[in-house]
């Protein structure tokens, strides 16, 4: 028996010390100590022994049992350390390998015009307002003065929905003088930037779809004096103090006295050049003193309110802005382009 129980203990810690995983090392104590296992079987056969050897096997086996229950524990804390460290391994992560590098766009140079532009004239306590690009003819013309038979209302200048010509793609942002007139308490102060069209051709400073930034301004005692003012601010605060503007009598139907305003050439500084095609000027807006009939129409006594307005081109503002030469490569979005701003 003593033999039998030195073999159990010497072939016992030799498979523990060689078993891989926790699940070997726990199939191995089973085989050995379990209810059914080796030490256990011989643990049985005690009762065949004389009562003097009893006692000395018992103590012999008690010790194998520990000796093989302290190689167990041994054992399983060294597989458990060994898995943790594989699994870091695993499970490294290099923080110094470069990232994967996100492109993120910028805004386009026509927005970070018209941000700037919102920016001046919020500060000066306008309100921006916004308004449908499909809009009714009464609106864009009828509302404004303008009314049958105003060569502005011709199909060759104009894109209807309707063969009545009474929905159409705006082709200005004056229509939303009227909407603001309508639904807005006086006095008034307001902006209104978007997208409107024209049958244009397409070349360094046209094109069928464009935007503008229309302005009002409602109140009594209001005087061209108050526009001048307030453009000339706007253009100084833009394009940077003595930047020069001048104003030249105009016609529109729904302002009396009516003007455009021109900058001097960016390009140039007036002297002449393909950008300003050879005048030194660029016109860059329409404005003037809203007429009395268009007050009268939108419910407002012109004989105690009076208000100016512009309608201004964005794109040639952000040209000028930006220095850029040709309006056509705002709208292409060639990203080597977007890029400089
Ligand atoms: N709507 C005019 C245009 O598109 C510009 C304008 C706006 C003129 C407001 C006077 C007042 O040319």
């Amino acid at each position: 028996m003593k033999e039998q129980l030195a073999k159990i203990r010497a072939e016992a810690l030799a498979a523990f010390s060689s078993a891989q995983t926790a699940a070997e090392l726990d199939a191995l104590r089973v085989q050995y100590l379990g209810k059914k296992g080796e030490l256990t079987a011989v643990l049985k056969q005690m009762g065949r022994l004389s009562a003097e050897e009893r006692p000395v096997m018992g103590q012999l086996a008690n010790e194998v049992r520990a000796a093989l229950e302290q190689a167990l524990e041994e054992m399983g804390s060294k597989l458990e350390e060994a898995a943790l460290d594989a699994q870091l391994k695993a499970e490294t992560v290099d923080v110094t390998i470069p990232g994967n590098v996100q492109k993120i766009g910028h805004k386009h140079p026509m927005y970070i015009a018209l941000d700037e532009i919102k920016d001046i004239f919020v500060g000066m306590g306008f309100t921006v307002l916004d308004g449908p690009e499909i809009e009714l003819a009464s609106y864009n013309f009828d509302k404004l003065n303008a009314e049958e038979g105003h060569p502005s209302r011709d199909w060759s200048d104009t894109f209807y929905f309707d063969k009545d010509s009474r929905v159409m793609l705006r082709s200005q942002t004056s229509p939303m003088q009227v909407r603001a007139m309508e639904t807005m308490e006086l006095p008034i102060r307001i902006i209104a930037p978007g997208r409107v069209y024209r049958k244009d051709e397409v070349d360094a400073t046209h094109s069928p779809m464009f935007h503008q930034v229309e302005g009002m301004v409602i109140d009594k005692g209001v005087t061209m004096a108050d526009l001048k003012g307030t453009l000339n601010t706007v253009i100084e605060k833009l394009y940077g103090e003595g930047t020069i503007t001048r104003f030249r009598p105009h016609h529109f139907p729904f302002t009396e006295p009516s003007c455009e305003m021109d900058i001097q050439c960016h390009k140039c500084g007036g002297h002449g050049c393909p950008t300003c095609k050879g005048e030194g000027w660029i016109e860059v807006l329409g404005a003037g003193m809203i007429h009395p009939n268009v007050l009268r129409m939108s419910g407002i006594d012109p004989e105690e309110y009076s208000g100016w307005a512009f309608g201004m081109g964005l794109e040639r503002m952000a040209m000028g802005r930006f220095k850029i030469a040709d309006l056509r490569l705002i709208f292409e979005n060639d990203v080597r382009f977007l890029e400089q701003f």
